[in-house]
This record gives C-alpha cells, sequence and structure tokens, in this order.
C-alpha cells in the first residue's frame, strides 16, 4: 500500500521535462502523429513509415519537434516551425492516458518560456469539429482570429455534369489537413 502511494504520489509531482526530437524519433513521432489524426477523426491516408518519412522531411527543414517527458515516458509532442513574424504550431498532441492532467498546459507554458521567441505571434490550426482542442487552446491564451473554408479538391468530384455539385459527406472528409 506504502508503495502505491509513493509511486502515485511520484506520478503527480515528477516534473515534465522537454528536448528536442531528432531524426531517430521519427518513428515514435509517426506514431504519435497517427494517434492525433484518429482522434480528430481524419481518415488515415498514409502508412507509418510514410508518416516517419514525411517527419523526417520536416524536421530536415525548417520543422522542429519538442517531445515532453513524464515519469521517463513520452506523453506528448510539438511540431512548430518558425517564420520571420510567427511560431506556426502544425501539431500537438498529448497521450491519453496522461489527459487532463494538466500536461498539455505545462508543455505550452514550457514552449512560451523556454523555446519560442516572445515576440512572435503564435498561431494554430483547429478543425471547427475538434472542440476539445478548441476548449484547450482558447484555455492556453490562444484568441479566435479567422475561419478557414474550403471546397475539396476537383478530382473528388465527379466528372462532367457532377461538377457541380456538393462532394459527399466522404469525399468532403478526405479534404486536405494540415495534420
Ligand atoms: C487537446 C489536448 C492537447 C489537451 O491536452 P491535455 O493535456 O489533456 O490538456 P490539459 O489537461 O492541460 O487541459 C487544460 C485545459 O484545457 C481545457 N481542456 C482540455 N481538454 C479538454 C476537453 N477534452 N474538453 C474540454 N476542455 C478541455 C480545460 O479547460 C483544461 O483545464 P481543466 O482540466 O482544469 O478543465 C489533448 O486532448 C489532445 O492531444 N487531443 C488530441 C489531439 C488534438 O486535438 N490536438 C490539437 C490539434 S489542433
Amino acid at each position: 500500500m506504502a508503495t502505491v502511494q509513493v509511486w502515485i504520489a511520484w506520478q503527480c509531482c515528477a516534473p515534465m521535462k522537454f528536448r528536442f526530437a531528432t531524426p531517430d524519433d521519427c518513428p515514435l513521432l509517426a506514431q504519435l502523429n497517427h494517434k492525433l489524426i484518429a482522434d480528430v477523426g481524419l481518415p488515415a491516408l498514409m502508412t507509418l513509415e510514410k508518416m516517419s518519412k514525411r517527419m523526417k522531411a520536416w524536421l530536415a527543414s525548417d520543422y522542429r519537434a519538442t517531445l515532453f517527458e513524464h515519469g521517463g515516458k513520452v506523453v506528448g509532442y510539438a511540431l512548430y516551425r518558425e517564420l520571420p513574424e510567427e511560431i506556426y504550431l502544425r501539431q500537438f498532441f498529448v497521450v491519453h492516458s496522461h489527459r487532463r492532467r494538466g500536461i498539455g498546459l505545462q508543455a505550452v507554458r514550457t514552449l512560451r518560456s523556454q523555446v519560442w521567441p516572445r515576440t512572435k505571434r503564435l498561431t494554430v490550426e483547429v478543425l471547427v469539429t475538434n472542440i476539445s482542442a478548441l476548449a484547450f487552446w482558447r484555455k492556453v491564451g490562444y484568441r479566435d482570429h479567422c475561419l478557414r473554408l474550403e471546397i475539396p479538391p476537383l478530382k473528388l468530384r465527379r466528372a462532367g455534369n457532377q461538377a457541380d455539385k456538393l462532394p459527399s459527406k466522404k469525399t468532403r472528409r478526405k479534404g486536405g489537413t494540415a495534420l
């Protein structure tokens, strides 16, 4: 019993750590990215291998990823790029087992205080259907700014006289995603 109490106390109080991802982390990041996509309700259009390659390419360009660790385990990550006047956060994820414990909040605080320059605008895009993420971003300080509207690409519509019809619900969901 005492061991369990010590373990619980350690779990609650262990500080969260962060580190910058390297190319070796890409298979892990791909797995987390895969879960993120499932969580936000988008179809998985890529294999884990392709996602890992895509992550490697991002890290080789101007994207950086930060991994958050708690009790020696990776509990979340952020993928972002620095633009001249902006930090664009492309992906942000906390593992299921650690949600609603303030990990996301702490991760954003860490990024703002220790990683991102304070002089730049911070941006993130959220699917309007992702109600929990909207609540989270508003809670951590992001404010509603613009609403992006879209018509999915022509190739997803049926040819000929179908061109002016709205795509079906299924094809609409295949529309572009930043994730
Ligand atoms: C959104 C996400 C990052 C939140 O991470 P988290 O560690 O659970 O968030 P926190 O515990 O730090 O929550 C901080 C506050 O945000 C709000 N919030 C977080 N999750 C919420 C939810 N599911 N519903 C409503 N509000 C929520 C609450 O105000 C919460 O404070 P409270 O717990 O005291 O009420 C996490 O749920 C996640 O990874 N979701 C899937 C991926 C995703 O949607 N990423 C964002 C893409 S834009």
